[in-house]
């Protein structure tokens, strides 16, 4: 190896090991000013801590919802087309298909402020004043029934607020629950001879456990039957699920576009493809579902 090729090397190690020093000897860079790290320290915690001083009412959040964020959010934060709801919801988090917003499911209002205040509205994140995530947070509060409407939130009041969900998490305690279930010393005793052989499966043997309709047990309501059949049994759904509706019209909207963008397609090829895909979406409708709902 050459001498300036070895220099090359150990000068990329030290740039990587003590940035500041090979910065200035290269004349790269300057270190940031107070108010570049300011811009980006917007980081607030549970306990209140890196919240602004600021405040702001739900009236206030109302309008400036109103203005940045019910084109996607909805004017209620019940969520238009397939944009996140953010609102509603509470009671729902044991059901088949839980409806996650910020009043059934986050455990801070830290979450909250930080969010709105850090990434939203999308598209134009950080544009939201302190006050306004102040407003905004309160309107939030307000959409999911935890405040009146004469509210006002401020940094003084906020870690007074306690979400409704602060319980529903605790730290992974699998190791102590679970593991030693898994861990008893296998039984060795009247093993089968040579490999064994697959005769049937479960599901002709009849015993995949079932649900008291009479589906496997965990089946997803009947949405993905009327995906595939149609508008008339996704209306039968939508009476049969509380949240089918909105699946409804998010599958709805996830088939326009799907629809556009196979068109000049190969037909055969997408014949083909119809048929391999169907055999994927009965194994895995339950995964196929949740990213469509969510997002
Ligand atoms: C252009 C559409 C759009 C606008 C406008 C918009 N959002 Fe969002 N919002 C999104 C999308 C998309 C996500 C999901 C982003 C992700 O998961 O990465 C989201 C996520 C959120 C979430 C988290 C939801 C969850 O349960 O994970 C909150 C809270 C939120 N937005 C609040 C706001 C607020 C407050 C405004 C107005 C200041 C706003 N949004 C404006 C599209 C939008």
């Amino acid at each position: 190896m050459s001498k300036s090729r070895k220099f090359l090397i150990a000068s990329a190690l030290v740039s990587v090991l003590a940035t500041p020093v090979m910065a200035e000897k290269l004349g790269l860079g300057r270190p940031a000013l107070p108010e570049e790290i300011e811009a980006w320290d917007v980081a607030v915690l549970p306990d209140g801590t890196g919240l602004p001083v600021g405040s702001g009412d739900v009236m206030t959040g109302d309008e400036v919802f109103a203005d940045k964020c019910a084109s996607c959010h909805g004017d209620f934060a019940e969520g238009l087309d397939a944009w996140p709801v953010l609102a509603g919801g509470q009671g729902t988090l044991r059901d088949v298909r839980p409806v996650k917003t910020i009043g059934s499911y986050w455990p801070y209002l830290s979450t909250v402020f930080d969010y709105v205040h850090r990434s939203m509205p999308f598209g134009s994140a950080q544009t939201v004043s302190a006050d306004e995530a102040y407003a905004i947070t309160a309107f939030l509060l307000y959409s999911n029934g935890l405040v009146e409407d004469d509210f006002e939130l401020s940094n003084e009041n906020f870690t007074e607020i306690v979400m409704p969900n602060a319980e529903g998490f605790y730290p992974d305690d699998r190791p102590v629950t679970e593991y030693p279930l898994f861990s008893a010393a296998a039984c060795m005793e009247n093993c089968a001879e040579g490999a064994p052989k697959v005769t049937k499966r479960a599901i002709e043997l009849n015993v995949t456990p079932e649900d008291p309709d009479g589906k496997p047990a965990g089946t997803i309501p009947a949405i993905f039957a009327a995906a595939d059949a149609g508008t008339a049994s996704v209306t039968e759904a939508a009476a049969e699920a509380p949240a089918a509706e909105a699946v409804a019209e998010a599958v709805e909207a996830a088939e326009a576009p799907a629809a556009d963008a196979v068109a000049g397609a190969d037909p055969a090829l997408v014949e083909a493809g119809e048929k391999v895909f169907k055999k994927c979406f009965t194994l895995s409708a339950p995964l196929t579902s949740i990213s469509i709902v969510t997002h």
